[in-house]
């Protein structure tokens, strides 16, 4: 730890991971290890925006320490926690609410789409950016890797920084956002994006019987066997090409164009290239998320290492305006 540039992100224990997390923030965010010191949080106070379930919000909590663990996150050298475990997050929010104004949050797409919805809006979603940013800004983060879904909260984020660094003088780092190009949306099984609220899914550890099962049942268009198909339009060859080399794909795009292979078959080559990638992990998932302790053990050590970054900055903070 030290030197090198600090990258931090945060995910919802609002369901069962898929593979849309996998590809747009799980995966890009572990091998950032290699080259960041990296903080990597439970994102469970956004939840409750949504989640009115306490036993599904612990179990989601465990899985997800799970999955890190078993895709390897290296716990000893970085550091992995409940966004809950550290209050002054919720201090720096409070703070941070007073720099920020109500239009800003109304430009936010999760409370316009809320409010196009008819759906009742909670003052905690209204202000989920503000919660949000101090996620990111009390950890003196530099890079934030997310799914390009996150782009404005990022937005946001680097304006409420600037505008408080201009009010007070630097206090805060200000943070970039680091989206993968190649995966900007994974479809789900529908073709919209995968998304634990459509329904679609395809999750990411399922057993493997059950996960084949959820790629067989990927919607494509109705073409027969014989027929040329079209690579770049089927949710089926978008998924392959996360799991795939470029010889791979250009191999399977020939196969689509030339006709005389049916869906089922191009399923079961995704299915295959999935499994390659994604069968270890799995095994080391069910062995490490019955371990109750393991998992308790690996969420306090995270706290403790965040939490002494987030007394200085929340400290530097508190001085700078004058509590
Ligand atoms: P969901 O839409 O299923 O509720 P979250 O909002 O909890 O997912 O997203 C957690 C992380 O996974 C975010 O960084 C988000 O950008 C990324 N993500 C979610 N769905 C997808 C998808 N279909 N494709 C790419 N990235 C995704
Ligand atoms: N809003 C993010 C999501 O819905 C989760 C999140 C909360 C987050 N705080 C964060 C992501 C800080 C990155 C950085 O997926």
């Amino acid at each position: 730890m030290g030197s090198k540039p600090r990258s931090l992100s945060g995910i919802k224990p609002t369901g069962t991971p898929h593979l849309g997390n996998y590809l747009g923030m799980i995966k890009p965010a572990i091998q950032l290890q290699e080259t960041h010191e990296t903080f990597y949080f439970i994102a469970d106070y956004h939840a409750l925006t949504s989640m009115r379930d306490p036993k599904q919000l612990r179990e989601h909590t465990y899985d997800l320490t799970a999955i890190f663990a078993a895709l390897g996150m290296d716990f000893e050298s970085h550091a992995f926690f409940r966004q809950s475990d550290i209050p002054e997050v919720t201090e720096l929010t409070w703070i941070l609410s007073c720099i920020t104004s109500k239009g800003l949050m109304e430009r936010a797409h999760a409370y316009k789409d809320a409010v196009s919805k008819d759906q009742e809006v909670s003052v905690g979603l209204f202000c989920y950016p503000v919660l949000m940013a101090c996620d990111i800004l009390i950890y003196d983060s530099n890079h934030v890797p997310v799914g390009q879904d996150q782009r404005q909260h990022l937005e946001i984020t680097r304006d409420l920084a600037i505008r408080f660094n201009h009010l007070y003088g630097e206090v805060f780092v200000i943070p970039e956002a680091i989206i993968e190009k190649n995966i900007a949306t994974i479809p789900g099984l529908d073709g919209r994006k995968m998304s634990k609220s459509y329904e679609n899914v395809i999750p990411l550890f399922a057993p493997e019987k059950q996960f084949r099962k959820a790629i067989m049942k990927i919607t494509t268009d109705s073409k027969s066997v014989e027929e040329s198909k079209d690579p770049e339009t089927c949710s089926v060859f978008a998924l392959y090409s996360c799991f795939s080399t470029k010889a791979d794909q250009e191999a399977l795009a020939e196969r689509y164009r030339a006709g005389g292979m049916g869906y089922s078959e191009a399923k079961q080559l995704c299915f295959e290239a999935l499994n390659a990638e994604l069968n270890e992990p799995r095994e080391i998932f069910q062995q490490i998320r019955n371990d109750q302790s393991e998992l308790d053990g690996i969420l306090e050590s995270g706290r403790d290492k965040a939490r002494a970054i987030a007394r200085q900055v929340t400290d530097r903070v508190r001085s700078k305006v004058g509590l």
